[in-house]
């Protein structure tokens, strides 16, 4: 089967080409007009991203067919994120699917745009089949699933206030660094002293109670809001002092740290519990090197293996959103024609 992947859920208008099936499959072309627009305000505006939407989609599924040298005739399904995301964003993509199916009698497949991260890093690694335990993290979402089988994902844990980019997107920040903050971030901390030379910043690890049983409600659930304010705290001391300079390194390793720190806990007291020894990440905060070492590390003991998509497949992507939509339309699974787009939904 070859599917037309689309993907306009937030500030990415991205179109795919996918051939093969859930076990083998290979990516054609991928095509992502990234708005950059949003820097000028230091995040999305929802307004912006629909209209950067409407001029992008057309050459953007003109590109990616052109790319894998494929014409409409010969595709055999449209794949398009319905949910969650910005309905306004993801209305452009819904209606344009819709509009090409009824143009060209091609089935539609609604994605889950999370399921779409779950299948992302399959295009990469064949071996990324469940059962696993996946961490899911971007700048909307972190969330920590069991995946015994594809279609079928249990939350075991969430975060309860600001997803993990965010907490990235905002110590950036702090810091003077643009958006979107993650990498900035990731690049000041390596250059940082390592925390065996007399690391100076040490942030809480929010709700890391050693101690922890799974009865607790925050076992698996975390927290950033509390960390990103000890680091508001650290700036303004180091304001004070009058050497922010000089501590900005040693700020955004102490916050990397605490935040790596808690997500490898949580996803190895995930996958011990449920005796899995396959972990996938996904979701921009993957691209992190450090977080996807220190998981390794974790993990080496146990024979576990540890899979992440490279950036391009780990950030927001039509071609995650084609893998999953091959999936589902070797399920048979297509839309009815009030198929629409939807704001939130869980897994
Ligand atoms: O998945 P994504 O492209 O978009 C959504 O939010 O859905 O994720 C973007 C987020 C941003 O918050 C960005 O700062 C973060 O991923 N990010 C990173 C890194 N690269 C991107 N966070 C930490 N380390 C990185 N290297
Ligand atoms: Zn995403």
């Amino acid at each position: 089967m070859r599917i037309l992947g689309i993907e306009t859920s937030c500030d990415e208008t991205s179109a795919a080409i996918v051939h093969g099936t859930p076990d083998a499959m290979t990516l054609e072309s991928l095509v992502i007009l990234s708005q950059d627009v949003h820097r000028l305000f230091g995040g999305v505006v929802p307004e912006i991203a629909s209209r950067q939407h409407l001029t992008g989609i057309v050459p953007a599924v003109e590109t990616a067919l052109r790319d894998a040298q494929v014409e409409m005739p010969n595709v055999d399904a449209i794949a398009v994120t319905h949910a969650p995301g910005l309905v306004g964003a993801l209305l452009v993509g819904t209606s344009y699917a819709k509009a090409l199916g009824l143009a060209y009698g091609k089935p539609v497949v609604p994605v889950h745009h999370l399921e779409g991260h779950l299948f992302a890093t399959l295009l990469e690694h064949g071996h990324a089949q469940p059962p696993f335990t996946a961490l899911l993290v971007s700048g909307g979402h972190t969330l920590l699933l069991d995946v015994p089988a594809w279609g079928r994902y249990q939350l075991l844990g969430q975060t309860r206030d600001d997803a993990v980019g965010e907490a990235f997107d905002k110590v950036a920040k702090l810091l003077g660094l643009p958006y979107p903050g993650g990498r900035p971030v990731e690049q000041l901390a390596a250059t940082a002293p390592s925390p065996s030379h007399g690391h100076p910043h040490q942030f809480p690890r929010p709700m890391l109670r050693r101690r922890a049983v799974i009865s607790d409600d925050d076992y698996f659930d975390c927290s950033f809001s509390g960390l990103k304010t000890a680091v508001l705290h650290a700036v303004r001391h180091a304001e004070q002092a009058g050497d922010l300079e000089g501590q900005r390194a040693s700020i955004a390793r102490g916050f990397q740290d605490a935040v790596i720190e808690t997500l490898v806990e949580k996803v190895y007291r995930a996958a011990k519990l449920r005796r899995r020894t396959r972990v996938v990440l996904g979701g921009g905060v993957a691209c992190n090197g450090a977080l996807q070492t220190a998981m390794r590390e974790r993990f080496a003991g146990r024979g576990g293996e540890v899979f992440a998509p490279s950036p391009r497949l780990a950030t927001d992507n039509a071609a995650m959103i084609a893998a999953a939509g091959l999936f589902r339309a070797m399920k048979g699974e297509h839309a009815d024609p009030a198929m629409t787009a939807t704001a939130s939904l869980p897994i």
